[in-house]
């Protein structure tokens, strides 16, 4: 098993540890026992994981002597709102959970989303541990501590920073998982070898049909790789306020796009087309290479991910959505762009004549 500390401002957040490892499904059970002792654990996590994994990690748990139940929740996007995270506070309260008590985040985004958000604001905060069963959680949204549910109005507008107290990734997990969400996991892989590190870029070029095929060794690679790059970005600017913004390369577009496609459009799609969009627009204000589009949006097809716009998403639309995105200033909507790959810079005054002329070219 690998590990990689996450080391924050003791200020505000303590430091946890992201172990990474196959197959390691019963050591993570006896890591919370020893490093996370609680008088009650209760497992978040939705009706599909819970099927596959959820009870017998539950079990597990039980089986160890400890005091462990399990609640889930309908599967999917539809399910990242306020009314979920009131139902779950009220099993818990039902549950006799209390300040004790240890949330596990077992899940895809959503329930770490969800569950770290429940985590953060049930009597006044309980720790919680994320155990990600997607790619795009094992990469990506374990970590950091941003937690958060969806709003009639968009995206993730009602959230909280609020670390975890560990991170446990079970690459094992990833075989259950279908293409689709597999690769939604690999647009946010594609996005750190975009806006950090090159050679990875390169790696991935070389070897996409290899990591599709989930070669193990890459994988453990490539996923410690993205957690390492993710942590490091967290360290320096946990709460985006500068820095950590760089990760919405592609999603500032990517969640219009969904938001509007009334989630018909995955995470990872969006994020795709936004990648492509933002490459595109880094061309087109002339700080990125013709060449480097080409490979961008080149990975991204390989992946299996769309480089091109439904035709029946309406510029207009996407942009009023966009004005609605929460990271925006006034009117300023804010986009991660590139002067090479490897090199991303926010830019905030883009013409929204131009957004418009770039989703119309992706639709064609
Ligand atoms: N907090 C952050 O920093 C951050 C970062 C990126 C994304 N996100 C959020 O994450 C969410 C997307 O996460 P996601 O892509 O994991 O989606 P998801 O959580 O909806 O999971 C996708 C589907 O896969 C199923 N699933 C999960 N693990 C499985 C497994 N091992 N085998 C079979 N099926 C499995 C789930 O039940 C679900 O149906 C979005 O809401 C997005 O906003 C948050």
């Amino acid at each position: 098993m690998r590990t990689i500390k996450v080391n924050l401002n003791k200020k505000y957040s303590s430091s946890y540890e992201i172990r990474i490892g196959k197959n390691i499904f019963d050591r993570i059970v006896l890591l919370i026992a020893k490093d996370h002792k609680a008088g009650h654990y209760v497992v978040i996590t939705d009706d599909c994981v819970g099927d596959l994994y959820g009870k017998k990690f539950a079990t597990a748990l039980q089986d160890i002597g400890l005091n462990a139940s399990l609640i889930d929740f309908s599967a999917g996007e539809s399910s990242k709102n306020i009314k979920t995270v009131l139902n779950i506070a009220g099993k818990l309260m039902e549950s006799g959970a209390d300040r004790g008590t240890c949330l596990i985040a077992l899940g895809g985004g959503v329930v770490g989303d969800v569950a770290g958000f429940v985590a953060s604001v049930f009597m006044r905060s309980v720790p919680y541990v994320q155990i990600p069963t997607t790619l795009v959680a094992q990469v990506d949204s374990s970590i950091g501590g941003k937690t958060g549910v969806d709003f009639y109005f968009g995206k993730n507008l009602l959230g909280t920073f609020y670390q975890p107290c560990a991170v446990y990734v079970d690459l094992s997990f990833l075989e259950t998982l279908p293409e689709k969400e597999f690769n939604n996991g690999l647009a946010e892989i594609i996005k750190y070898g975009i806006i950090d590190d090159e050679k990875m870029f390169r790696i991935l070029e070389d070897n996409i049909a290899a990591l599709k095929s989930k070669d193990a060794k890459l994988m453990l690679n490539i996923v410690e790789n993205c957690c390492r790059i993710k942590k490091s970005v967290v360290e320096i600017d946990e709460k985006e306020q500068g820095l950590r913004r760089i990760l919405n390369f592609g999603h500032t577009l990517g969640h219009a796009l969904e938001a509007i496609s009334k989630f018909t459009i995955t995470h990872g799609e969006g994020v795709a087309m936004g990648m492509t969009a933002a490459a595109l627009i880094s061309q087109k204000m002339g700080y990125l290479k013709n060449r480097e589009t080409e490979r961008i949006e080149s990975l991204i097809s390989k992946a299996g991910l769309p480089v091109k716009i439904p035709q029946s998403l309406n510029a207009e639309n996407i942009i009023a959505q966009l004005r609605k995105d929460k990271k925006k200033k006034g009117d300023i909507i804010n986009f991660v762009l590139l002067k090479k790959i490897g090199m991303p810079f926010i830019m905030g005054n883009i013409e929204h004549k131009l957004i418009a002329a770039v989703i119309e070219e992706m639709k064609k």
